[in-house]
């Protein structure tokens, strides 16, 4: 009987590590209360850059929007956060998919950490 208990402990704990070190692996946290400061020129630049300044640039401002200056992202930032979130405004990237909501969290926590130049 009770190394049968001891046991069905064991095989508990393991599961228990093994199931937590995978979800761990898998999702990135979400950050709702914004409590890390985002990092423009480490954090939000680099996503606008690989996700939108190809076809939002100085050059072709698809949809009339340059996404490839801290101004330019910081004063269009209503619409650019409306984008990734298919919220008032076509969802963007175009065509989808859309990103992923750590990523969009991320842009939002930037937002409304008051947009700074950091
Ligand atoms: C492959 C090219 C492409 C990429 C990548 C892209 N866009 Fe766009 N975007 C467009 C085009 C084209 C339009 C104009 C669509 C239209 O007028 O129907 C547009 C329009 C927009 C608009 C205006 C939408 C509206 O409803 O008024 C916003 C805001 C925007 N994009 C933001 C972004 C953001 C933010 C990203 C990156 C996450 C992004 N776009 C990535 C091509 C792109």
């Amino acid at each position: 009987m009770k190394a049968s208990l001891i046991c069905r402990v064991i095989v508990f704990s393991f599961c228990s590590v093994f199931l937590c070190s995978c979800t761990r692996e898998k999702v990135t946290p979400i950050d709702e209360q914004c409590n890390t400061t985002i990092s423009f020129s480490n954090e939000v630049m680099p996503i606008i850059q690989a996700n939108c300044v190809g076809c939002h640039n100085q050059n072709g401002a698809s949809g009339g929007y340059d996404f490839s200056t801290y101004d330019a992202i910081a004063g269009n930032a209503n619409a650019l956060l409306g984008s990734v979130k298919a919220n008032g405004f076509q969802l963007m990237p175009i065509g989808g998919p859309a990103l992923p909501d750590s990523t969009i969290q991320k842009i939002s926590c930037w937002i409304s950490q008051g947009k700074q130049d950091n």
